[in-house]
């Protein structure tokens, strides 16, 4: 018997008649009548999540210094795009403008440092220009990411802040020692922004996520090509318990969880997402 309350979905109801199947309610879209930004999201884990946000049904503004790509990606899925170095106060005060109420900010942008400089990146051998320049993408951009979301979802006085740290801010990484700090201060700034927010009676949710190795193009280049590339793709793993690397949509999953009402007791909390490495120690005493 179909109840008219309930929402069962055209090809759902004509499935079922046809195979004779009980009728059951379409599942509503997660993310139903959300706005949600998402800084870095031209590519890589930024672009998956702001794929599965669109599924979900929100309404998404893939912000990135990438226009090309961005735009790209943006008409496809049918989102918004808006040009955003996500370490320029000015750029943010022009999405404060342009988006000044938000229901999910995602600060997803970031660099290694690799990108424009081999290094060294260790923490005798770096440069202080380095350092800051990987600081002022990955640390200043979140805080000023933090700071327009909290003012951005004041209005309403609710909302989903979700940080892309790293394993490495968790633990050292000797060779890239400014991606670890700043990774580390995330995390860090999260917590503070969950407790604030908190205090001020909002009820503005924020965590992060610390993804270990997933296959982005940011790998892509560091793997190469050749015939042995699936030889060297197993031994960057080879300390991974799952022995792979992780996938884009298994970061959005996370994201996606965070940002909906399924994690609304979630906040200041960090997920973990890296197939077992931070369980234990490669270090330990036997197996
Ligand atoms: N891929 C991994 O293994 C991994 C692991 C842990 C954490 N992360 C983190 O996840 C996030 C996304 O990583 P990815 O692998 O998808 O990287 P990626 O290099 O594939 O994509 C990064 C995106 O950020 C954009 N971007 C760079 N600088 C920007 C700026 N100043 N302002 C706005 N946009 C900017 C780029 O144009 C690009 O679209 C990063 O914060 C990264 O540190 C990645």
């Amino acid at each position: 018997m179909v109840d008219a309350s309930v929402n069962y979905g055209f090809c759902n109801l004509v499935l079922c008649y046809y195979l004779d199947l009980p009728l059951s309610p379409c599942p509503m879209p997660k993310l139903k009548d959300k706005s949600a930004l998402i800084t870095g999201g031209a590519r890589g884990i930024g672009a998956a999540i702001a794929k599965s946000f669109v599924a979900e049904g929100a309404a998404v503004i893939i912000a990135d210094v990438d226009v090309e790509e961005g735009k790209a990606l943006a008409s496809t899925l049918g989102a918004a795009f808006f040009k955003l170095d996500v370490s320029s106060e000015a750029d943010w005060e022009r999405v404060a403008l342009a988006h000044p109420a938000i229901d999910i900010v995602v600060n997803n942008a970031g660099i290694t440092g690799f990108e424009d400089s081999p290094g060294p990146h260790d923490p005798e051998h770096a440069s202080l220009k380095e350092w800051h320049r990987v600081h002022a993408v990955n640390l200043d951009g979140t805080f000023l990411g933090c700071r327009y979301a909290i003012k951005a979802m004041r209005a309403k006085g609710a909302g989903s802040i979700i940080n892309i740290s790293s394993r490495s801010g968790i633990v050292g990484i000797p060779g890239a020692a400014a991606y670890a700090s700043s990774k580390a201060a995330i995390r860090n700034h999260t917590k503070s922004v969950a407790l604030y927010c908190a205090q001020q009676g909002l009820n503005i949710r924020c965590n992060s996520i610390h993804p270990a190795a997933i296959l982005t193009p940011m790998w892509e280049a560091l793997i190469g090509d050749g015939p042995d590339k699936e030889v060297r793709k197993a031994r960057m793993v080879a300390d991974t318990p799952l022995k792979r690397f992780g996938t884009v949509e298994e970061v959005a999953a996370i994201a996606l969880m965070l940002a909906s009402d399924d994690a609304a007791y979630m906040t200041g909390s960090e997920v973990h997402l890296d197939g077992g490495l931070l369980a234990g120690s490669s270090a330990s005493p036997g197996d």
